[in-house]
């Protein structure tokens, strides 16, 4: 298939940019490099020395002879999207090019402003561009469990069959988000839902849970193939943070009593599922939603899992519990459905003690990277004011070819 990969310079975009070509699919990376410009506005980096996406692009196509297009721009300039549609006419579009923290959201009215303008207006832009020039295409959209919060019930996968007043309806699955970068993934879901109904262009949305691991077979390749590995409290996400703070000897920090929880995959799993959604494309007009996630655990669960791996490796992993930053359930009922991607042919890796102990050993190998002062939260939901909010966000569109 031809397959365009937007935020392919980015986490889970450079994993499956280079699955899907390792898999003989001819592969299209857009991105416009701003996560790269956000690391230096908040001053932090990735653990992992990432090269440059020319760079990258060219090391993988020497060592496989498989050759990748790039198209660098921004999602947010309608033109620079339609003409990308327009000349490499992909088969699926894998759309992650978007601002994925939550804390960086609730950093301050600017920082929510340009989260929400970035996602939702890139989103729209896509749809359009698809109507216009490739109407059959299939849209392959990463949401976020997150959308959901954390309801009383079972989550279901992204539609709920109700019964009111002696009348049943299928609908859309009612949606709790817990930040603006959350709500911003609510919008474009819904904002796809219409599209597909009124213009019958076809979708998937994955609501992916929180993904951890940085290797996959082909960025083991070779070191310049290297992917990103955050563990800030930005955009570092939990379990890499927790690996780093134990190969550092720091003690893992633990929001509140930690029995928040969650979705959570391996990365070698994202780039399956975006495979396997891709091989099976929604049926024009449909909107489907699938569950992207393989195992729950709470954060506590998770502290508890990388303490055992440390100690087996002769290290000390403290717990400690700082008071949560966010506004969130600490304690609360979590059972979500994801059987759809697994009906499809996922066989998920599992959390195991072997993919522990490998996440640590890339955190020891990189020591001499880690930057102690970025673990602590900094960014608070209800306070207005904290250390970042003297920053502006570096806006999307900064970046031109
Ligand atoms: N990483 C996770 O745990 C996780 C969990 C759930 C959902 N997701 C979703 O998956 C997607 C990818 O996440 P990630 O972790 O790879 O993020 P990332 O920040 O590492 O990558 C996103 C990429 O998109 C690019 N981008 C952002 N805005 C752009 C714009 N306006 N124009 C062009 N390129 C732009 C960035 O430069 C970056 O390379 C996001 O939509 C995110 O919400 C991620």
């Amino acid at each position: 298939m031809k397959i365009a990969v937007l935020g392919g310079d980015g986490y889970c975009g450079w994993a499956t940019a280079l699955y899907l070509s390792s898999r003989g699919h001819s592969v299209a990376i857009v991105d416009n490099f701003v996560r790269r410009l956000w690391d230096h506005e908040l001053g932090v980096e990735t653990l992992t020395p990432i090269r440059p996406l020319s760079e990258r692009v060219r090391v993988w196509e020497e060592l496989t002879g498989r050759t990748m297009e790039v198209f660098s721009g921004d999602v947010m300039d309608y033109d620079f999207v339609a003409s990308t549609i327009q000349t490499f006419r992909p088969d699926a579009v894998i759309h992650f090019a978007e601002q994925r923290s939550a804390p960086y959201s609730m950093i301050d009215r600017k920082h929510a402003v340009f989260t929400q303008m970035n996602n939702v207006v890139g989103t729209l832009n896509l749809l359009f561009a698809l109507r216009e020039f490739s109407p059959d295409c299939h849209l392959v959209k990463l949401g976020t469990m997150g959308e959901y919060g954390t309801p009383n019930i079972d989550i279901e996968e992204g539609y709920i069959t109700i019964e009111h007043n002696g009348r049943k309806d299928t609908l859309p699955y009612p949606k709790q988000p817990g930040s603006f970068y959350h709500l911003s993934k609510v919008h474009d879901s819904h904002n796809i839902m219409f599209a597909c109904k009124i213009w019958g262009l076809r979708a998937t949305d994955l609501n992916q849970g929180v993904v951890y691991g940085t290797i996959t077979d082909e960025t083991e390749m070779d070191e310049r193939l290297v992917n990103r590995f955050d563990y800030d409290e930005v955009f570092g996400t939990v379990l890499n943070r927790f690996c780093v703070q134990a190969a550092l000897g720091h003690p893992l920090t633990v929001y509140g009593r930690g029995g928040q929880t969650r979705g959570f995959l391996d990365i070698r799993d994202t780039v399956r599922c975006v495979e396997l959604s891709c091989l099976h494309p929604a049926a024009p007009g449909e909107c489907r939603v699938f569950n992207q996630f393989t195992e729950q655990f709470s954060v506590l669960d998770l502290a508890h899992m990388v303490q055992a791996a440390g100690k087996k490796l002769g290290m000390t992993v403290k717990i400690d519990h700082l008071p949560s930053p966010r506004v969130e359930a600490q304690e609360h009922y979590y059972n979500a459905r994801h059987s759809k991607l697994v009906d499809l042919g996922l066989t998920p890796h599992l959390l195991s003690d072997s993919l522990l102990d490998s996440l640590i050993a890339v955190a020891v190998k990189y020591r001499e990277r880690i930057d102690s002062s970025v673990f602590l939260p900094q960014v608070f939901w209800r306070e207005s004011r904290n250390v970042r909010t003297r920053q502006t966000p570096v806006a999307a569109g900064a970046v031109r070819p």
